[in-house]
């Protein structure tokens, strides 16, 4: 068998057998197949399209690229959520905290920053000291103590996945539903779970930016998920305007510990409350996801679950006395506001979640090519969502960069993503449905 025949084959729309699909996967994690061929494939892939059957043999390869977790006896309370990525999606460090803190074991595998998108992984790295590359032992101990680690793949577990999401980064790969399938579900797989949230993200800020690609994703991801046993919910989020108000490694965890303490944006709250409800229901702690959202609101509402974050922290070699106090964390960047013009007023209809990922990217806080260090500081914060009033003058947003060329560039494309009208507009639905193996339940 040789790649460049493989390439051919799906350049030409051929389907690949699974030996094929093994060569290639196992070839470019033990490093004889070079990026460049690899690029072709994921191109060609992505042009050509995969069928079911190739998208279930390649989550199960990239899956077996590395070690899986085991639980043993435990394992029925092994829950985890993902989100398909978003722009100031800062659920995962406001929900493993809370859902922890109720009992439920998390080992959570989460990505770094992907296309525009965020990942939870630079988020983490953003607090003082923490470590995410831990070992298995480091993991399987972590989580008998503590119930919850907060990790990235590794060179042990899904490598194929640590590798490839790297390459679709910048080639232009990753908003393709059979990789964004075999990239989420190898690692949940991998972490040995009994049952997984996913928060499938639709709108502009999202792989998915039409709805109906959107739907196919959260179907794909519930066929691929329970074909391997493990029970599978998606729920539907918009992701048209970014989620909360901070986009941004260090100022996500800065707004996740405000949502611990039950303040900064109710929005980023209820969906992180939503998400929590369903993984209590899933572990069993709770009879059904209103019932674990119940649950979860009291571990945020006795400070519980703010408690329970700076244990992880300080669990993973990090600095605890910034989550309790944010204020401590060395700063290095001083915030320039954006105001609104001086004859503006009405109502803010729309935010694009799109260009504000591309302003805070350039800014530093994404990676434009693989090798990039992002700059944990950088980003934006929001000072208004969709819906709200405006009034001349008023400041809408706080860029945090450090060049000033660049800083005014963005405050000019941080007021053109910004939508007003005379008319008031009603506050968008966050949650849009929800889809089990029995199939979708209209939330609205
Ligand atoms: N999150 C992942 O882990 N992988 C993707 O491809 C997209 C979102």
């Amino acid at each position: 068998m040789d790649a460049l025949a493989i390439i051919k084959k799906k350049r030409d729309g051929q389907r690949l057998s699974r030996s094929e699909l093994s060569f290639l996967i196992e070839g470019y994690t033990t490093k004889r197949i070079p990026d460049y061929q690899m690029s072709a494939f994921l191109m060609a892939s992505q042009l050509r399209g995969m069928s079911p059957e190739e998208t279930i043999v390649l989550t199960e390869l990239m899956l077996k690229s590395g070690r899986v977790l085991d639980f043993g006896a435990e394992s029925l309370r092994v829950i985890d959520k993902h989100s398909t990525g978003g722009v100031g999606d800062s659920v995962s460090m406001i929900l493993a905290p809370i859902v922890g803190s109720c009992g439920v074991r998390i080992p959570m595998i989460s990505g770094r920053a992907l296309g525009h998108t965020g990942g939870t992984l630079d988020k983490l790295e953003a607090i003082p000291g923490l470590r995410t590359n831990l070992s298995i032992s480091e993991i399987y101990q972590q989580i008998q103590d503590l119930g919850v680690v907060m990790i990235g793949a590794t060179q042990e577990i899904t490598p194929a996945d640590r590798l490839l999401y790297a390459l679709r980064d910048v080639t232009a790969s990753v908003d393709f539903i059979p990789f964004i399938t075999a990239s989420i579900l190898s690692k949940k797989l991998a972490e040995g779970l009994s049952g997984l949230v996913l928060d499938v993200k639709s709108g502009r800020g999202a792989f998915m930016t039409d709805s109906d690609q959107s739907r196919k994703l959260a179907e794909t991801l519930v066929m691929v998920g329970e074909y391997f046993g493990m029970t599978t919910i998606a729920l539907l989020t918009n992701m048209d305007q970014p989620l909360g108000r901070a986009i941004g490694n260090w100022l996500e965890v800065e707004e996740s510990i405000e949502c611990l303490k039950g303040q900064g944006s109710q929005e980023l709250l209820e969906l992180s409350l939503t998400l929590s409800g369903e993984m209590i229901a899933l572990a069993g702690l709770a009879d059904d996801p209103s019932e674990g959202m119940q649950i979860a609101r009291d571990a945020v509402s006795s400070g519980r679950a703010l408690d329970f974050f700076a244990k992880i922290v300080s669990a993973q070699g990090g600095d605890p006395k910034v989550i309790t106090n944010p204020t401590l964390r060395m700063r290095s960047i001083e915030p320039v506001t954006v105001n609104l013009p001086l004859d503006i007023h009405g109502f803010v209809t729309d935010i694009d979640a799109y260009q504000i990922a591309e302003v805070a990217n350039n800014l530093g806080a994404g990676r434009l090519v693989i090798d990039d260090e992002v700059d944990h500081e950088a980003g934006i914060v929001l000072h208004l969502s969709v819906g709200d009033r405006v009034t001349p003058g008023l400041p809408i947003a706080s860029i945090f960069g450090r060049n000033a060329d660049l800083i005014d560039a963005s405050s000019q494309k941080i007021l053109d993503a910004f939508q007003l009208s005379e008319s008031p507009i009603k506050k968008p639905d966050l949650i849009i449905d929800r889809l089990t193996s029995k199939g979708w339940t209209s939330e609205s």
